[in-house]
């Protein structure tokens, strides 16, 4: 067999000779030599053949390569500190798969709906795929925070009978003949799972009909949710606080150079270190009037009071305690004033935005009974989320972070769109 090599592993290959097998992205030529950039998905690599050290027919195959061709190259591994990885190849055999058709994306600037449309293509290009993998690679951070610390990965339902986050952008589709709605959320199932296991997290696709077009909001977004059984307001800060250090400085750390593609200043991220400044929703009020920004008290905040609160402070910030008329049913109220919600949301620098919200849960069956009733929600869908206040209820708490609106914040990115593979948004289903 080969020697089959993937394009990242080269430094450690030079002077072998090595199979690579991907897809020409550029190609010259200049008389006796050829120049190919050829791409695996794990990197670009330049391969320079010469006329006289590669067989017959090298040069007629290479010459009807076209961009995106599949092909398998063989080549000796050299070092060239000119080179973007420090390596070329010398190459020695082509064997072509498929000369690719004309293909759309080319160098010249493209608008942001024709990428869209093309995004199955566009995944290869440069920008999107340093994108991806920083994606992944914060994925990774996310588990590894919680699996090493005492937490169980629990899986919820995304069909599911009952609202969790209100009623006004729910996705309805038929079940056998009854209404189910796509998961807005698996915190009322992480919070059953929190009960037999402690700590627990759900991380998977969450859907909302958001019908408004912004840059903030997708159709479809996947959550990261902590659950653990005991915790309070305050120790939810902490373990948000705690988490958004690690997986950020992780990324920062591991994915430098998918950072520097994007010309990302990194310097504010650097700053996301424990603990984070905690102001209350009052004091938040009172800080807008004297930015300039000011804001009804009941109102929840939007874009730009966001924005103007977090330019407050160097590193994210918790805005806790909102007017409990504007959260959810299951918030428990602050026992100091019942007119406020022991909610927090963590507000990204740079204009992002809220990517975390959470809070403390009404623990007490006759409290949570009457906020189902004032906000209008079915009891008999909530009678199996009532029960865990009748064995054994406790304190708990949580918190959903966006995995998009974090992306787009870690790349500096203008468009929660290019943080998912495939975005979902009003107007766009396809690819
Ligand atoms: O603040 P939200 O609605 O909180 C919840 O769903 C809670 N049940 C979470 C919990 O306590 N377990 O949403 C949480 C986060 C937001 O802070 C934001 O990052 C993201 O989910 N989010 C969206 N991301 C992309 N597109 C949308 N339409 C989003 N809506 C919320
Ligand atoms: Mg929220």
């Amino acid at each position: 067999m080969e020697n089959l090599a993937s394009i990242r592993n080269l430094k450690s290959c030079v002077g072998q000779t090595v199979t690579l097998r991907g897809w020409v992205y550029n190609k010259r030529s200049s008389g006796k030599i050829r120049f190919l950039l050829l791409r695996d998905g794990s990197g670009i690599v330049q391969i320079v053949f010469v006329k006289n050290n590669v067989p017959e027919g090298t040069f007629e195959a290479l010459d009807l390569l076209t961009q995106e061709s599949s092909v398998i190259v063989t080549g000796k591994v050299r070092e060239d500190a000119r080179a973007k990885g420090g390596v070329e190849l010398d190459g020695l055999k082509v064997e072509t798969l498929q000369i690719a058709q004309e293909y759309p994306i080319g160098p010249k600037e493209h608008g942001p709906d024709f990428l869209l449309s093309n995004r199955h293509l566009w995944l290869r290009s440069t920008r999107p795929h340093a994108i991806l993998q920083i994606r992944s690679r914060f994925v990774k951070a996310v588990r590894d925070f919680f699996d090493g610390d005492g937490f169980t990965l629990v899986d919820t339902p995304i069909f599911t009978p009952a609202a969790c986050e209100g009623t006004t952008n729910l996705f309805e589709t038929d079940y056998f003949g009854e209404k189910a709605y796509l998961s807005q959320s698996g915190q009322l199932y992480a919070e059953a799972a929190s009960k037999a296991f402690g700590k627990v997290y759900c991380f998977g696709p969450t859907f909302r009909a958001e019908k408004s077009k912004t840059r903030r909001h997708l159709t479809e977004f996947w959550m990261i949710e902590p659950e653990v059984a005991f915790n309070d307001l305050e120790d939810n800060m902490k373990l948000a606080e705690r988490f958004l250090e690690y997986t950020i400085q992780t990324v920062l750390k591991d994915c430098a150079e998918q950072l520097a593609l994007l010309e990302r200043d990194t310097t504010k991220l650097q700053n996301v270190r424990a603990p984070f400044p905690r102001i209350s929703y009052n004091e938040a009020i009172d800080l807008l009037k004297q930015k300039g920004v000011p804001t009804e008290w009941g109102n929840d905040f939007g874009s730009p009071e966001e924005t103007a609160l977090a330019e407050h402070f160097d590193r994210p910030v918790f805005v806790h305690r909102f007017p409990a008329k504007i959260k959810a049913f299951y918030m428990k109220p602050d026992p100091t004033d019942p007119s406020l919600a022991l909610g927090v949301d963590c507000l990204a620098p740079e204009g992002y935005g809220e990517i975390i919200g959470g809070g403390q849960r009404e623990e007490s069956y006759e409290a949570l009974l009457q906020r189902l009733h004032e906000h209008g929600l079915a009891e008999a869908n909530f009678d199996w989320y009532l029960d865990l206040r009748k064995y054994g209820s406790v304190p708990s708490a949580g918190f959903g972070l966006g995995v998009e609106r974090t992306v787009a914040w870690i790349c500096g990115l203008d468009h929660l769109r290019e943080a998912a593979a495939f975005p979902r948004m009003i107007h766009r289903i396809k690819p």
